[in-house]
């Protein structure tokens, strides 16, 4: 694993924007894993300016998204679809055909999860994942729990995740059901980009160099061949 400490978030987003451009310059047909939340808006900030700037191009790229709220239909302000195509697709040049995301108003959860791994498995698998981390450790919403979940699944958010996304839904709750892809999404992809802002350190530093346990889903990423973690603090792990 490589971890890689910047002394600011904007520094972090730079760093893991030029290993995205610099995937997409090597294979335009790339597939990435791509991740919601607040952490990865300065990324998506940055390949948006690159963009415009003329050094990358979205045209072939692929893109599939790590999770979505069950119940919220791809137009709801707070969905996970609408986040994507206003903080990213809707501001470079990417096919909107060539966007996935789960969908969370499938009448049949179980077999939407089918499906998505199906489609996955179909693109080829993933060639680079975008992650932020819960504070309990979550990656995507593979929640802390006493076994590693493989396949997209439907998951019940923990507390501590409603409490976090809580903010996005000003005098609401966030929805209690999610879908999300499981870990062999994530580890078979074949490089994984981990960011973390300063006040994930805590969280970081457990998941990193402490144990590999279910209890901190992230912890599995020590396991992978080509797994970079950027994360913001004042003191190295
Ligand atoms: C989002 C996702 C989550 C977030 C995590 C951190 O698609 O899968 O795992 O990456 O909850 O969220 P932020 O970045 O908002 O702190």
């Amino acid at each position: 694993m490589v971890v890689l400490r910047r002394d600011t978030y904007d520094e972090m987003c730079r760093s893991a924007a030029d290993l995205i451009a610099e995937e997409i310059r090597r294979k335009p047909k790339a597939v990435l894993g791509l991740a919601t939340g607040s952490s990865p808006l300065g990324v998506y900030r940055h390949l948006i300016e690159m963009y415009r700037e003329g050094k990358v191009d979205f045209s072939c790229v692929r893109t599939v998204n790590l999770d979505e709220y069950c119940g919220l239909p791809k137009d709801h302000p707070e969905s996970y679809a609408r986040f994507m195509r206003e903080n990213f697709f809707g501001q470079i040049n990417i096919d909107p055909q060539n966007t996935f995301i789960p969908n969370g108003t499938a009448e049949d959860p179980d077999a939407e999860c089918a499906r998505y791994d199906h489609l996955i498995g179909w693109l080829g698998g993933i060639d680079l994942q975008l992650l932020g981390i819960g504070f309990n450790g979550h990656i995507g919403f593979n929640e802390p729990s006493d076994r590693f979940i493989e396949e997209t699944h439907r998951v019940r958010l923990t507390q501590s995740t409603l409490i976090a996304n809580a903010r996005f839904f000003p005098g609401g709750v966030p929805p209690e059901y999610a879908i999300t892809v499981g870990m062999k999404t994530i580890l078979g992809a074949k490089s994984v980009l981990l960011i973390a802002g300063e006040e994930k350190y805590r969280i970081v530093k457990r998941a990193f160099t402490g144990e590999i346990t279910p209890r901190v889903p992230a912890s599995i990423l020590q396991t992978h061949s080509h797994a970079t973690v950027i994360y913001v603090g004042e003191e190295e792990l």
